[in-house]
């Protein structure tokens, strides 16, 4: 899996691919991730990569130009561009399972009050992660470049995602964890998880999953 990542705020990025199971994935050729400042593509004598809206308003709007060029030069035949926008479809973990299954991503992140429109014309996907307004694409782009990297085959441990809440094939929460001490503060952990019966753990660990979701998601049962 590789995925380029279009933004004007390359340092923003330095965190997120230097720590963690991101940074290992790197490491071990898992996943390849390249910070592309789409300054480097204008062809403005000042690298600008916004102008004023046509037609009046606020704030500055990022220029098609610029974006046009990079998403070209990068991709290939098996490419998917994603436009990280407020506007964009809801994203969620069955849209993590579906962009997993490419190659090669390019993502866009926008910044500023908004881009020219024409952008649009090299996009495959336009994803929002929520109902609420960002300064920029950064962070959403985080967000799609961990959730999808985690489902990457080796990246972590085989089997673990089954479990995870959101799953499209069971779509229930996570079952509840615990670690040692066997008891702290009074609060116990549960007898069945320290008896050694497998099947027992299993249906006990389904059952909690399933009342968790009952009790917080009902929505997700109704799918
Ligand atoms: Cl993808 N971008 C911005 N700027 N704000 C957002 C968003 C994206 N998703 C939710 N809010």
């Amino acid at each position: 899996m590789k995925i380029d990542i279009l933004t004007i705020f390359p340092g923003m990025f330095d965190g997120f691919l230097s720590n963690s199971i991101i940074k290992r994935a790197i490491e071990r050729n898992l996943v390849e991730i390249n910070i592309i400042n789409f300054r480097d593509y204008s062809q403005d004598p000042h690298h600008k990569v916004d102008d004023t809206p046509y037609g009046g308003g606020n704030g500055m709007v990022l220029m098609v130009q610029p974006i046009y060029d990079a998403v070209m030069a990068l991709r290939k035949e098996d490419t998917k561009v994603i436009l990280l926008t407020p506007d964009g479809e809801k994203y969620n973990q069955r849209k993590a399972y579906e962009l997993k299954k490419y190659n090669h991503l390019i993502i866009i992140c926008g910044h500023y009050e908004g881009f020219d429109d024409r952008i649009r014309s090299v996009v495959d996907y336009e994803v929002s992660i929520g109902d609420y307004v960002l300064t920029g694409g950064e962070i959403p782009a985080m967000i799609l470049t961990d959730s999808i990297t985690r489902l990457v085959d080796g990246v972590i441990e085989e089997g673990s995602h089954i479990n995870d809440s959101f799953n499209p094939d069971t779509n229930l929460l996570d079952y509840p964890t615990y670690t040692k001490p066997r008891e702290f503060m009074g609060m116990k952990v549960p007898d069945v998880l320290l008896n050694g019966n497998h099947k027992e753990i299993e249906e006990f660990r389904y059952n909690e999953s399933v009342r968790k979701t009952k009790e917080r998601r009902p929505d997700l049962l109704e799918k």
